[in-house]
């Protein structure tokens, strides 16, 4: 019905108004022409009104989008509405963790609650397209938009755009729905050098194996469009990428939702150099079946003359516009273009559920790396706290990077968050010791004064906002500016020192161990960070979050993830593949987290040791809390083909399940083995099983663990 609908429309378009819905502009640029004094803005309004626009993004609110709406439908013959995006990443006014430190909870369920929050949100606003999922493998923690990622694993990437997809694609029933983007497609997360934009050099077989389970999960779970990415594949630009966009997105997988290229990203194949010219750029990419130009305006200079002189069939055009209509009308917003308002009773009730969405996901996304002799959890009565560092008393920076919608005075700083967990029982000191990444050691003294007379000093180190994200590549893994020295005069007082890591990419910092009895990777948490922090740190939550990216010990060692292949080497020896001057293990392996509990796994149980292709053979494994609190253990599942026609990795996860356990009691966790965790690629690039031995490892992370070997025949 809705392909009928949007053909009806479709047929009375002209090829403008076609190419037109082809078109999307940043409406937060505005420059001003200097010689003719006329706004960026004055011109995109005279677009929308003669129907030459069909998508926006970055709109100041629910006025200014329901304005141009009016717009549309007052001076426009069909009435099309416009899509409205936004670079909805993490929230939007209520600002959730970053996708990072979502991805730590390792739990898909609480993501699609916060992803569908932040929908609701914008959707408020008029926003009815979110630029997320970001679902790109990232395994370089130079990359600074490893933050808006899920990390480096595919199968948790998967589960997570699943899940993120489901939830940002929420249709309230009242005429208003949210279309999700996941993006990017494909492989911009192997930058080269974790230097972002940088050269990508991506095998088939990484390819399929790694990169695109996720944007297969996020097509299935019905993704009404997918963003290409920036980088080349294969030397070719995603957004003129046929293989890409065509051979798998739309004939293998039958995606049927809107391809949008990436920021100016139709201008950026002249600067790759593989385009001559604006017009050979807009047909390479029309041609490879990107429906929608992102900013640079080209389809619409260009596409009508490649048209009329027969260089880019009307026929393709029509398919993309098809495209765009048919998201529009499942979005509903030909019925109901405009905001609809909610009530103040309802939008209040919304803000505070929202609120406390933020504090659950907050503490679920923090992981305990370390705690000498259980330093961790704080008492709350008769203790003298310093709270010390440039992340302590912030507003800023725990919003993470992509939170511009949010507010910083809706943070809770972690100075903040401690002096309320406290109340009148503990006395807090604060002092910042040092900016984040400045050089200057004048605050020290304050800083080591009030450390002689707490009892326990709680450091507050880390990046900025604006050290991640988009172009914000770094070399250096290290604190910024004077922290390790603030970190270090600070520990010479003999206090016991708590450090909570507040960062948007996994900071390399082995020597931190040395002064840090206790270390707290907290990530940037969005605006319920401080109460988050302060629950870890006091025990009224007991940390579940598991590390969804593997943390080095030197940039030396990147990219370090466990998913790697065994090489030809032994294990050890002069000529095994190793450093010389560092080890090849990784600080905090992938899936590491503590609890303030403890867990004991009992051995494996399988319901037999051979099996065919085809058949699910199940793995059990009993977990115990032999602790004295609640906790959440989440129990991993990892394989490894021991002999293939083509190299395996060396384990590759394959389930994981996180379980809350009462003190003393067990759970019976199960994992069934199947085709899914068995295939390979083969070297003809299809999907099977080979007979052979397998490994298969459950327990706590990816470098611990009981293992059984399995037959397949
Ligand atoms: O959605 C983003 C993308 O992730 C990076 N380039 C800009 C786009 C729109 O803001």
């Amino acid at each position: 019905e809705i392909l009928g609908r949007a053909e009806r429309i479709l047929s009375g378009m002209t090829l403008e108004e076609k190419i037109g819905q082809m078109t999307q502009y940043d409406w937060g640029y505005n420059p001003i022409n200097p010689e003719t004094g006329v706004s960026q803005r004055e011109l995109l309004l005279e677009e929308i009104k003669q129907g030459r626009v069909g998508s926006v993004f970055n709109l100041s609110g629910a006025e200014e989008a329901n304005e141009l709406q009016r717009l549309i439908q007052e001076h426009t013959p069909h009435r099309i509405p416009l899509l409205i995006g936004r670079d909805v990443i993490h929230g939007y006014q209520t600002v959730f963790p970053i996708p990072l430190a979502q991805a730590s909870a390792w739990k898909p369920e609480l993501a699609r609650r916060t992803a569908e929050a932040a929908s609701r949100e914008a959707m408020a606003d008029g926003v009815a397209w979110v630029f997320a999922p970001m679902i790109d493998i990232s395994r370089d923690p130079r990359w600074g938009r490893i933050a808006e990622s899920i990390g480096e694993d595919p199968l948790l990437t998967s589960e997570y755009a699943k899940a993120w997809v489901e939830g940002a694609q929420v249709d309230d029933g009242a005429g208003q729905a949210a279309a999700s983007c996941p993006k990017h497609y494909a492989g911009y997360g192997l930058a080269e050098a974790g230097r972002d934009y940088n050269t990508v050099d991506l095998s088939d077989r990484v390819l399929r194996e790694v990169i695109l389970p996720p944007f297969r999960e996020a097509v299935e779970a019905g993704a009404l469009s997918i963003m290409a990415s920036f980088n080349e594949v294969n030397g070719i630009p995603a957004c003129a990428n046929e293989y890409l966009l065509k051979t798998i997105l739309r004939d293998e997988w039958g995606f049927q939702g809107i391809v949008a290229s990436d920021y100016n990203a139709l201008q950026e194949l002249l600067v790759h150099g593989v385009a001559g010219s604006e017009e050979e750029a807009c047909e390479r990419s029309v041609m490879a079946g990107c429906d929608m130009d992102m900013h640079s305006g080209f389809y619409m200079r260009h596409l009508p003359k490649l048209v009329r002189d027969g260089r880019v069939p009307e026929r393709v055009i029509d398919e993309s516009v098809l495209r765009i209509l048919a998201v529009k009308l499942r979005l509903g917003l030909f019925e109901q273009p405009f905001v609809l308002r909610s009530t103040p009773d309802e939008a209040a009730s919304e803000k505070s559920s929202y609120k406390a969405l933020a504090r659950e996901a907050a503490r679920e996304s923090i992981v305990l790396l370390r705690n000498e002799g259980h330093v961790l959890p704080l008492p709350k009565e008769s203790v003298k706290l310093a709270v010390i560092g440039p992340l302590a008393d912030n507003h800023k920076d725990p919003l993470g990077c992509w939170a511009f919608d949010g507010n910083p005075a809706d943070v809770v700083s972690l100075l903040e968050g401690v002096s309320k967990a406290t109340g009148e029982e503990a006395s807090v000191l604060f002092a910042e010791g040092c900016g984040i990444d400045s050089d200057s050691e004048d605050g020290f003294e304050a800083a080591v004064g009030i450390a002689k007379q707490a009892d326990v000093v709680l450091l507050a180190l880390g990046e900025s906002l604006e050290m991640s994200g988009e172009s914000r590549s770094r070399t250096s893994l290290d604190l910024p500016g004077a922290q390790r020295k603030l970190v270090e005069a600070v520990a010479a007082t003999g206090k016991p020192v708590i450090a909570v890591l507040l960062s948007g990419r996994p900071l390399a910092l082995p020597w931190l161990e040395e002064y840090a009895a206790a270390i707290v990777q907290a990530w940037h948490l969005g605006v319920q960070s401080g109460c988050a922090i302060a629950d870890v740190l006091f025990g009224d939550y007991n940390p579940s979050g598991r590390l969804p990216v593997t943390f080095p010990h030197n940039v030396g060692q990147v990219p370090i993830y466990y998913y790697r292949k065994k090489t030809g080497r032994p294990p050890a020896g002069v000529y095994s593949s190793y450093y010389i001057d560092s080890t090849t293990d990784p600080l905090y392996p992938f899936g590491y987290g503590l609890s303030y509990t403890g867990f004991e796994y009992g051995v494996i149980r399988a319901e037999r040791a051979t099996m065919r292709a085809g058949e699910e053979l199940t793995l059990s494994v009993t977990v115990t809390n032999i602790g004295d609190r609640a906790g959440e253990e989440t129990v991993q599942c990892y394989l490894r083909d021991e002999v293939a026609s083509v190299t395996q990795p060396l384990k590759k996860l394959i389930g994981f399940r996180k379980v809350l356990l009462e003190p003393g009691q067990s759970a019976d966790i199960s994992f069934p083995v199947n085709d899914d965790a068995l295939a390979i690629i083969d070297q003809h690039m299809n999907r099977t099983v080979e007979p052979g031995s397998f490994t298969i490892w459950i327990g706590p992370n990816a470098s611990e663990g009981q293992f059984i070997s399995i037959q397949v025949h």
